[in-house]
């Protein structure tokens, strides 16, 4: 199929096809070695902390034969003497062959990726998407339940600040789902996100109350609360802790639920839960790597029939 994506800055640059490609080229990858990317570079640019996101493009880089540069605080780079991001980007632009950016500022992926030449890769870009993530949670609710249709999906925790809510519920537009938005009131899914999702012919329901999506839900996708996107600290310190999911959750759960998390946590989910079979975060993580391998892999044009 044709594969024409110079970049991935919003899950909305990818139609349902190309979701679909892109998980089927990461199954048959795999997470082991396929040398496919020698002496290619990816950068990695990391305006804000990380460890998955930017641990796991790495490793996918050197499973696919490739090498790695980049910087994982930008307190040590020219950034702290004042230079502007696209200046850093068109830099970067000759010393590698594609580029996965982090950054606090909404947009500013988008900003790199017009600054660049070479492929750019949104890592996050504040509130805004998170789209690398959305592959990897719908690769893993792919592997698990075998097909999106007739499932539902409900949003726990941050919905307002969490940029992976955003990415994942547009991409889960793109099928026969249910969506269930579970916020207090100051942390709801942002409105323009609701309607868009209605206007998609998806059926969305909001509540604050996590026991009543528990009995309907086939996916629980909890979140932490963003903390460092809240201008004052008391307005955090008002949600702090509003959802802590224990065993209790269970008895009530339906048949077959799945706890997935895009991680860390902080106290969302007790560590008690960890060992239960409807908890499959750990292994969410893990598929970073299948998913981000076949990412660069199509952005560098190595894939033969992407
Ligand atoms: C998420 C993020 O950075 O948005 N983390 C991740 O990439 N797995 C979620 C979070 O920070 O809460």
């Amino acid at each position: 199929m044709a594969w024409n994506h110079k970049d991935l800055i919003s899950i909305k640059d990818l139609d349902k096809q190309d979701i679909l490609h892109i998980l089927d080229v990461a199954k048959r990858m795999g997470p082991g070695y396929t040398p496919v990317a020698d002496g290619k570079i990816l950068a990695t640019l990391f305006f804000e902390p990380s460890t998955r996101t930017r641990l796991s493009f790495e490793a996918a880089m050197h499973r696919l034969g490739g090498n790695v540069i980049g910087f994982a605080d930008s307190s040590n780079t020219s950034v702290a003497k004042g230079e502007t991001l696209s200046d850093t980007i068109r830099i970067v632009d000759g010393y590698a062959d594609i580029i996965v950016i982090r950054h606090p500022r909404e947009g500013s992926a988008k900003t790199a990726a017009e600054a660049a030449s070479i492929p750019v890769v949104n890592g996050g870009d504040g509130i805004n998407e998170h789209p690398t993530q959305t592959l990897l949670d719908l690769y893993t609710i792919q592997e698990t339940f075998g097909k999106f249709d007739g499932l539902t999906v409900a949003f726990v925790g941050d919905l307002k600040f969490g940029r992976t809510v955003h990415s994942l519920s547009y991409a889960l537009s793109h099928f026969d789902t249910k969506l269930c938005f579970v916020a207090p009131e100051s942390l709801r899914m942002p409105e323009h996100y609701v309607s868009m999702l209605q206007r998609k012919g998806i059926e969305v329901t909001e509540t604050a109350d996590l026991k009543s999506v528990l009995p309907i839900a086939d996916v629980l996708y909890v979140t932490r609360i963003q903390k460092e996107r809240f201008m004052k600290p008391e307005d955090y310190d008002k949600v702090k802790g509003y959802y802590r999911l224990g065993k209790e959750i269970l008895q009530d759960a339906k048949e077959g639920m799945k706890i997935l998390h895009p991680l860390p946590r902080v106290d969302e989910i007790n560590l008690e839960l960890d060992e239960a079979e409807q908890s499959i975060y750990f292994k969410q993580a893990h598929n970073g790597i299948p998913v981000r391998k076949a990412l660069l892999a199509m952005l560098l044009g190595l894939v033969d029939d992407a």
